[in-house]
């Protein structure tokens, strides 16, 4: 095993995993702190840029859900005026860390409560002035942002200026969504700005008010208002004695008419009076609110510890959870983006990485949040309909990105300039890459074996279930001569091949689907007919069920080869052969890019991330061990790993065939995706799947945790550098927790007992007890 430990861009502390930061601020590094210290409750989010404006910054804040598109652009969310902002002049000089001289600077997130600290000194005309910020977006007021400056003259006296306020020139790459509203001055102290989206109109409210304190003594000083095209500041003059402290509470606040907690008509006057409340509290009242809304919302659901010399691996998953909480909407209008709200990346679409990425931690962890995202596909069966329609097919064909759910296909039709050819490259995922529709029935299955959820399964689960099927079928092209249904012209989860033929993934998934619908349409037939009558006229089942039944066992299935290698699709394994080991490297992506273009890469052996072996991880109980590892050995060397979701999957199949050092490998590199040295595009967002890939392979992986046929099972593969790990997952509605060392697993139940099975053996945990077993030795993982 490699030795070398994980590098990660941020400093950690072995005595607190929840720890990130940085002594580094003149730094190349800016827009990968301001990636990684993200902050956010779902509702909102906002990346780390720095109070005052730095060069090369990115100062990004995001709604979830307000989509808005640009003409002739596809939709995004729009980058909304910048709250963060505050501009101190001391003695005239503008602070800025370019100048004078800075000393003890040190910027950290704190993960188990969302705090963003920076403090430093800075030594301007022979002053020494020190700064503390800290700010945080509240978990427990989803509206709410508050920030605090504390500027204290170490030995002079001084005179301090303050501009600070909304600044609306934000804008996603110069395409400007919001049309200015009204700015308004309430009480003489609360700035309020309107905006409305452009083509969306969406209205949003922006609120700040200041509190400023020499000393911890209020000042009475209302602000003078500096308002200019989309900005409105409140500035403050202050004289300081040496050895006072000024500090500056910024209390900040975003409405917007589609929120659902609030009148649409009174947003103005409401959300003013909303931050009059909120301002009642010093920063530290409304951070402990907001604390312990972190504790009990969040943590103390998906409690996961990790015992081992090295603290990175309980800080990664620290990270993972800390980000996917910040980045999931708690409302199923909205679904959580590649990038999350991290950045500009992706424009806020939603992907299949939701269902195969991060589900697992939510329908194990938080199965109602699980829901939330799950109905959001329910609402997008308006969008699929529309997509289907579009392209002559039947039923749902969810769009391969998605944004508001009853938009459809989202995905860009152009991206960047092609390195041979100069022009832009279409994008043709939003056209074939149609394994989607399958990923959303996979995450719904799973979630109902998970929960039982029967409500949801007969008011929205089923009915997706079937109207994704009904899509498929209507895509199988029937083969006369060889009397077998195809689907051709595809791109699989391997995006390096684009127009192929039968993509395994694509025809097993497919015909899975069709396969789940059939036995729903027999389920719901005979034990509900009520619901059967509704969902047969509603969706034709009639017809659809023939249909089904006609193709279903002649769909086309890539079979394993006389090597047993299940050929990715058609033409793969005629392909030309190429080593691609020097572009697996990690600190960089698609370097490939740099020696061949697409076309090119589209005739070679090579692969971009899990695709026959993500269908192997997927549905194990199709392969026998020979064919997982024959896949795993002619498919690994041929995979880039240009993805961030590749390395999850590769390290969890790895531990399921006793690859402890790859999957370690595999892990290791995950973890570095965001956390590691590499600034790749960090100034686009955060890897989300890798998040939910990180809990899966510590959880599923390591932990050794699966859904098999419906039925839990536990089959731990602690890695050699691991003492022990805790985790806890919900099951039928029971909380399961589960500690791994010593070749023992302890299994303890809260609720109801529950059944699981662990190396073939079942196993029985009555109500509310523990059990204990032994870990087979051959199967813990040796280095
Ligand atoms: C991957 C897709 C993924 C998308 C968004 C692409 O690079 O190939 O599988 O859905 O990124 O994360």
């Amino acid at each position: 095993m490699d030795d070398e430990k994980m590098k990660f861009c941020v400093d950690t502390n072995k005595n607190n995993s929840w720890y990130i930061g940085t002594n580094d601020y003149d730094s190349k590094m800016i827009n990968k702190f301001e990636t990684v210290m993200f902050q956010g409750n779902g509702y909102m989010g906002m990346r780390a840029a720095a109070e005052e404006k730095q060069l090369h910054e990115q100062r990004d804040m995001f709604v979830s859900g307000t989509f808005d598109a640009f003409p002739n652009e596809v939709t995004e969310l729009p980058n909304l005026p910048d709250l963060m902002n505050m501009e101190i002049q001391i003695d005239r000089q503008n602070l800025s860390l370019k100048d004078g001289q800075v000393a003890n600077y040190h910027k950290y997130l704190n993960m188990k409560n969302g705090e963003l600290t920076r403090t430093f000194d800075w030594f301007i005309n022979d002053k020494r002035i020190s700064f503390k910020y800290r700010r945080f977006i509240s978990m427990q007021n989803k509206h709410l942002f508050v920030s605090q400056v504390e500027i204290t003259s170490v030995d002079d006296e001084l005179n301090i200026a303050i501009s600070s306020g909304i600044d609306g020139r934000q804008s996603n790459d110069e395409s400007q969504h919001l049309m200015e509203g009204d700015k308004r001055l309430y009480e003489g102290q609360y700035i309020q700005m309107q905006a409305e989206t452009q083509q969306s109109h969406i209205d949003f409210v922006f609120n700040v008010r200041h509190k400023l304190y020499i000393d911890e003594v209020l000042l009475g000083a209302k602000p003078y208002i500096n308002m200019n095209r989309r900005q409105i500041f409140g500035n403050y003059d202050v004289d300081l004695q040496a050895g006072q402290t000024l500090t500056v509470i910024k209390y900040a606040n975003v409405y917007t008419s589609i929120d659902q907690d609030v009148p649409k008509d009174t947003l103005a006057v409401d959300s003013v009076a909303a931050l009059k409340r909120a301002s009642l509290c010093n920063y530290n009242e409304l951070l402990q609110k907001s604390e312990r809304v972190w504790n009990k919302d969040i943590w103390q659901k998906n409690y996961v510890q990790i015992e081992s010399e090295d603290e990175k691996p309980q800080v990664a998953i620290n990270f993972a959870r800390y980000q996917l909480a910040t980045n999931t909407p708690n409302d199923p209008r909205m679904n959580i983006g590649a990038k999350g709200i991290t950045g500009e990346g992706y424009k806020g679409h939603t992907f299949w990485d939701t269902e195969i990425f991060m589900l697992p931690y939510y329908i194990f962890t938080m199965p109602d949040v699980a829901k939330n995202l799950l109905t959001y596909r329910y609402l997008g069966l308006q969008g699929a309909h529309k997509k289907a329609q579009g392209n002559n097919y039947q039923g749902a064909q969810f769009p391969w990105e998605a944004a508001d759910p009853t938009d459809g296909e989202t995905a860009p039709l152009w991206g960047s300039a092609d390195i041979v050819t100069g022009k832009p490259m279409k994008i043709w995922s939003g056209f074939i890459e149609q394994h989607v529709t399958s990923d959303i029935v996979i995450a719904i299955m799973d979630y109902l074996n998970a929960t039982g959820d029967q409500d949801f399964a007969e008011n929205m689960g089923y009915e997706i279930i079937l109207d994704a099927a009904k899509f498929w079928s209507s895509r199988l092209e029937y083969d006369q001569e060889r009397d077998v249904y195809e689907i051709n012209d595809v791109i699989g989860p391997d995006e390096y091949k684009e127009h192929v033929d039968n993509n395994a993934f694509t025809n097993y998934t497919a015909q899975w689907c069709i396969q789940r619908a059939i036995k729903v349409y027999n389920l719901i037939k005979e034990e509900n007919p009520e619901l059967y009558l509704k969902l047969s006229n509603k969706l034709n089942l009639e017809t659809t069920y023939e249909a089904w039944i006609n193709q279903v066992n002649r769909i086309y299935i890539p079979q394993p080869n006389i090597e047993g290698i299940i050929p990715e699709d058609d033409q793969y394994l005629a392909r030309k052969q190429l080593d691609v080991t020097k572009f697996q490297v990690n600190d960089q992506v698609s370097t490939i890019f740099k020696s061949y273009n697409l076309t090119q890469i589209n005739e070679m052996q090579i692969t971009k991330q899990a695709d026959v072996l993500l269908l192997i991880y997927l549905f194990e109980n199709m392969f026998d061990d020979d064919i997982k590892q024959s896949n795993w050995n002619y498919y690994e060397p041929k995979t880039t790993h240009d993805s961030s979701l590749s390395q999850s999957i590769h390290s969890i199949l790895a531990s399921d065939l006793g690859l402890a050092d790859e999957a370690y490998k595999f892990y290791e590199m995950s973890c570095e995706t965001d956390l590691g040295v590499h600034v790749g595009k960090a100034i686009r967002g955060l890897h989300m799947a890798a998040c939910g890939g990180l809990w899966n392979m510590t959880v599923e992986g390591f932990g050794g945790v699966r859904m098999d046929n419906g039925k839990l099972r536990i089959e731990p593969h602690l890695p050699a550098s691991w003492q022990s790990l805790k985790y806890q997952i919900n099951w039928q509605g029971s909380v399961v927790r589960v500690g791994i060392a010593d070749e023992k697993m302890i299994v303890q139940v809260i609720g109801d007992g529950i059944e699981f099975v662990s190396h073939g053996q079942e196993y029985q945990v009555p109500a509310n007890a523990k059990i204990e077993i032994e870990v087979p030795v051959e199967e813990t993982v040796m280095d």
